[in-house]
């Protein structure tokens, strides 16, 4: 091993599921978010604390964090949009709030319901009503590109990251909502917001849109970033962005750090049976590729007869 690591935060309990048109029972989505959390991460998306209209798919975040299995060492994140939000995921032992807001006005107006502006006053009330009590992250929508208005200039989105810091978030995330960025957009922007804050406080959250998820990865990677959003299976999407599809895909990437020695902590083949269970969970196929096509290591241990017959 040459030392290098990435961290990887599971958002299927959150992005993957709010966008799923089934009710997904309780008891089910803690079977998930215990399963992940046996399977190595470090840091899950347990649910969001947003309106129970506007997502009703998790609707239940109160209960999911009051019956999961707290796995020591494994921070447990609730997205949040509101002062509201924030005391009741406080109040249910969420030990991150994820922040969300878009940097587009469009987007931020069609999923939150609130002009930029107001999104960024919900959040110094957050700041100023939680303290130190948990960790708080801001993460920046259609950082990458916005469906409604097209490119983003990059100003504007380290500038965002510049209010934040500002307010005492201490965690950024950039995230590329409906799968816009490319690669040399990612290492630029990556490169001017690690020049403000440590890999251990960026995130990079790419979803698969436009099939450029894992090069993004990796051109954040080698720009300087550490520490990835991946949903399992590649589910996921935001309820409120035309055209919205999957994260990048858990199994996927983990995948792609074994292969090119990477340590993730991540058990993989747990994780690819995890995966193989969502069709039959959710009802429909997924769009995650390794647990479909097996690791290369499986398939050079797979063949046996292969080997007799070239023989
Ligand atoms: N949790 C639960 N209920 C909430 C809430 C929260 N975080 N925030 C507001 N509400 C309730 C209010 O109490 C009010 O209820 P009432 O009608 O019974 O009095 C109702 O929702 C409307 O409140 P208001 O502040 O006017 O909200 P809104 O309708 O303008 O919506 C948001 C604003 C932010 C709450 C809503 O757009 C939202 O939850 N968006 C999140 C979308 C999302 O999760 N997208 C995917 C993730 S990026
Ligand atoms: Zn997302």
């Amino acid at each position: 091993m040459n030392g290098e690591y990435m961290v990887i935060q599971e958002v299927s309990p959150r992005d993957g599921l709010q966008i799923e048109p089934v009710w997904l029972p309780t008891d089910d989505k803690v079977a998930l978010i215990d399963a992940l959390s046996g399977a190595g991460f470090s840091r899950i998306e347990a649910g969001s604390f947003v309106s129970p209209e506007a997502v009703p798919a998790l609707r239940d975040g109160e209960d999911v964090f009051a019956r999961m299995r707290r796995r020591p060492g494994v921070i447990y994140v609730a997205l949040v949009p509101n002062l509201k939000g924030a005391q009741r995921a406080m109040k249910a032992g969420a030990d991150e709030l994820n922040l969300v807001m878009s940097v587009s006005q469009s987007h931020n107006r069609a999923n939150m319901r609130m002009d930029c502006e107001q999104s960024l006053a919900a959040f110094a009330d957050i700041a100023r009503h939680a303290g130190s009590r948990v960790r708080l992250n801001g993460s920046v929508a259609t950082a990458f590109g916005c469906p409604f208005e097209g490119p983003i200039h990059e100003d504007r989105v380290v500038a965002l990251v510049d209010r934040y810091l500002a307010m005492g978030i201490t965690g950024i995330t950039l995230a590329d909502t409906t799968g816009m960025a490319q690669p040399r957009q990612v290492a630029r922007l990556v490169r001017r917001v690690r020049a403000r804050l440590p890999a251990s406080a960026l995130t990079l959250h790419f979803h698969n849109t436009r099939g450029l998820g894992l090069v993004n990865v990796l051109a954040g990677y080698e720009a300087g970033a550490q520490r990835f959003d991946a949903a399992l299976g590649g589910l996921g999407g935001c309820p409120f962005a035309p055209g919205a599809s999957g994260n990048i895909c858990t199994e996927d990437l983990v995948n792609m750090c074994a292969e090119m020695g990477i340590a993730t902590g991540i058990d993989l083949p747990r994780l690819i049976a995890l995966s193989r269970g969502l069709p039959a969970l959710l009802g429909h196929d997924v769009p995650g590729q390794v647990a479909k096509s097996g690791r290369n290591c499986d398939l050079h241990a797979m063949p046996e007869e292969w080997t007799r017959q070239a023989a």
